[in-house]
């Protein structure tokens, strides 16, 4: 899960890594009255959940209130490449002398946690990666001993910080660490870090990803989530505990076990280049005990997305048979009566595959294609989807 600008900065301050508070708002005169309090100039700033805000004209400098009102105006309702702005954070304005950048990472491909560091902030810091890689500090960090002082000291050197911050940099580093260890994070980014004329280091900007598999272990992130920025299906699908995830496709999918979905998901890509480049339209694995109710609220959810126009539902019966799941598609069918109204093709196999496909056969669903085998199904669904375009 990934945090606002202005939630990263509230978990910063928690840990003692110096990071101004600001208010966020969703209105012009709510702007206005925060900047009064705060005394001018203030930075008006969009909260997307996105980079490249200040490019996309998401972030003004505001020296009076009738900027702070223009701003606001403009910046309230202003899509930054896909993400509506509906709330901004104003903040007092910082004097800047200069601009770094730090953070830490769960560097999956290294199998470890990685600190990134570098003096030269202020621009891109992908563009500095590739232009001047050796700019960019790039130092392991090992899980078990974490970040302290030495370490620190390591990544502020190889990071090239002046003599004057060195320090204040050091401290951060630690604090910083001590966010992303805290909070299970995958990544606590500060871009940019700032010396102020005054010569203080404070992180004027945050970017904070939770690791959601932790969240039993911090029954408070959960206030951090945002109903309104997750695509409501996936909210409705977490309310009645299904895997499901939204994807840009036509081609609905059920399957049951991660790895079976997965394929299924390949396997109706590469079908749907045959059908007028149709893809799948989600993810979504019911598991291994396929309930009659399991399988209704999948299709649930799966039919009332705009998007689908046919559903593959790709089954491989183990401990729950393929006997049970086929009653649980024909009783879901039932409970969802007229809901129920695009093309389901259903492959069964594994566990008393036969006496699934009996039942199926029997109650002759007219909205039911069966199919032998993945490939055959995939390309049925592909093709019905393609058809109801
Ligand atoms: N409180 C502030 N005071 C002064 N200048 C600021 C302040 N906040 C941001 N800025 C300036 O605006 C620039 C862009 O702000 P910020 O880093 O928050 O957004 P961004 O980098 O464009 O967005 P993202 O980090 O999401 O890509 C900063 O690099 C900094 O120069
Ligand atoms: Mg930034």
């Amino acid at each position: 899960m990934d945090l606002y600008e202005y939630q990263a900065k509230d978990m910063f301050r928690e840990h003692g890594v110096p990071a101004p508070a600001g208010r966020v708002v969703r209105s012009v005169d709510d702007a206005a009255a925060a900047a009064e309090e705060f005394g001018l100039p203030v930075m008006v700033k969009s909260q997307v959940k996105i980079g490249g805000r200040g490019k996309a004209g998401g972030v003004k400098f505001s020296p009076t209130i009738d900027k702070v009102r223009e701003n606001a105006g403009n910046i309230l309702g202003l899509d930054i490449k896909g993400h509506i702005t509906r709330q901004i954070l104003i903040a007092p304005a910082s004097d800047i002398a200069e601009e770094y950048y730090v953070s830490f990472l769960l560097d999956r491909a290294n199998r470890t946690f990685l600190a990134m560091a570098t003096h030269e902030g202020g621009m891109e810091i992908e563009q500095l990666a590739e232009e001047r890689p050796d700019a960019l500090a790039k130092i392991p960090v090992d899980a078990l001993t974490g970040v302290d002082l030495r370490k620190a000291e390591e990544i502020a050197d190889a990071g090239k910080f002046p003599a004057e911050v060195r320090d204040q940099v050091i401290q951060i580093l630690i604090k910083l660490w001590e966010t992303f260890e805290a909070e299970d994070a995958t990544l606590v980014e500060v871009n940019p870090l700032v010396r102020t004329p005054e010569g203080e280091v404070i992180a004027l900007d945050g970017k904070v990803s939770l690791d959601e598999n932790a969240a039993f272990r911090h029954p408070d992130h959960a206030a951090l989530a945002d109903a309104e920025a997750e695509n409501p299906l996936e909210v409705r699908a977490k309310e009645k505990g299904l895997n499901y995830v939204k994807l840009d496709g036509q081609v609905g999918i059920i399957g049951n076990g991660a790895g079976l979905v997965m394929s299924t998901l390949d396997v109706v890509a590469y079908a749907g280049e045959q059908h007028g480049g149709v893809t799948p339209a989600n993810f979504l694995d019911i598991g291994g005990g396929a309930s009659a109710e399991v399988m209704a609220n999948g299709l649930d959810i799966i039919l009332s997305d705009p998007d689908v126009r046919s559903v593959f539902v790709n089954v491989f019966g183990g401990i729950t048979a393929c006997d049970a799941v086929a009653n649980g598609i024909v009783k879901a069918l039932e409970i969802l009566g007229d809901a129920a109204t695009k093309p389901l093709v259903v492959r069964l196999d594994g566990n008393n595959v036969e006496e699934g496909r009996r039942i199926l056969n029997e109650a002759a669903h007219p909205l039911v294609t069966q199919s032998d085998t993945m490939d055959a199904g995939a390309d049925k669904a592909a093709e019905l989807a393609h058809a109801g375009v």
